[in-house]
């Protein structure tokens, strides 16, 4: 009997720890840049040093980051290849997608600084002004897109269709978590502005 092609293999835990990874991320330094707005216990480990309790976010955030990857990497290695995507011009294809997307993820931390790209206004550290040059002229969320191009490119140059669901995952998580970060923010903005305005007027 001719056995049934699988495109996802759905029994490899590889691939659930890779899902929950992508997922925890975006859960984990919302809780946490919440609570820290909410208590600052991070400025307080910190010993009252808001940059040092953000710098510590940082590290933390991006070591999570290479974890997700190399859980993703593996999960892609215990996954059916589709012969169809391994051909040269979708390895083409794949290579300018992940070099784009990291050009993206890489300009707009450039762009943000640390504090900026690393949750830096809910320890109140604000920016003066939103930064509107590249990428932000191209996209409000270069770092989400360029970060599911890069898993997206990865998955066609490995040609794994698994990759391909989880990069639509993966954007799909960012989506949600732009759904709580984006009200949020701009209210601590307008907040500033606000209190800026106030200011004014006193003197
Ligand atoms: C965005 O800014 C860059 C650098 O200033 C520029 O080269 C590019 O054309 C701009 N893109 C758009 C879509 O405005």
């Amino acid at each position: 009997m001719e056995r049934v092609k699988t495109y996802i293999d759905f029994s490899q835990d590889s691939l659930k720890y890779s899902a929950l990874s992508v997922a925890f991320n975006p859960i984990f330094w919302n809780i946490v840049a919440r609570l820290e707005y909410n208590t600052h216990f991070l400025t307080k480990l910190a010993l009252g040093k808001p940059k040092c309790g953000c710098y510590t976010l940082a590290v933390t955030i991006f070591s999570l980051g290479i974890i997700r990857d190399l859980l993703y990497e593996k999960a892609l290695r215990d996954q059916p290849t589709y012969d169809a995507l391994d051909v040269l011009p979708v390895k083409i294809f794949a290579g300018l997608i992940f070099a784009y997307g990291n050009v993206l993820v890489l300009s707009s931390m450039w762009a943000l600084g640390v504090t900026g790209t690393y949750l830096g206004d809910y320890f109140g550290i604000l920016m003066d002004a939103r930064v509107t040059g590249f990428p932000f002229n191209i996209t409000d969320n270069p770092m989400y897109y360029g970060s599911t191009l890069s898993f997206l490119g990865t998955a066609l140059w490995f040609a794994k269709p698994a990759g391909i669901a989880m990069s639509a995952f993966v954007l799909a998580m960012y989506m949600i978590a732009l759904r709580f970060e984006e009200p949020f923010t701009a209210e601590i903005y307008a907040k500033r502005d606000r209190e800026r305005a106030a200011g004014k007027k006193e003197k």
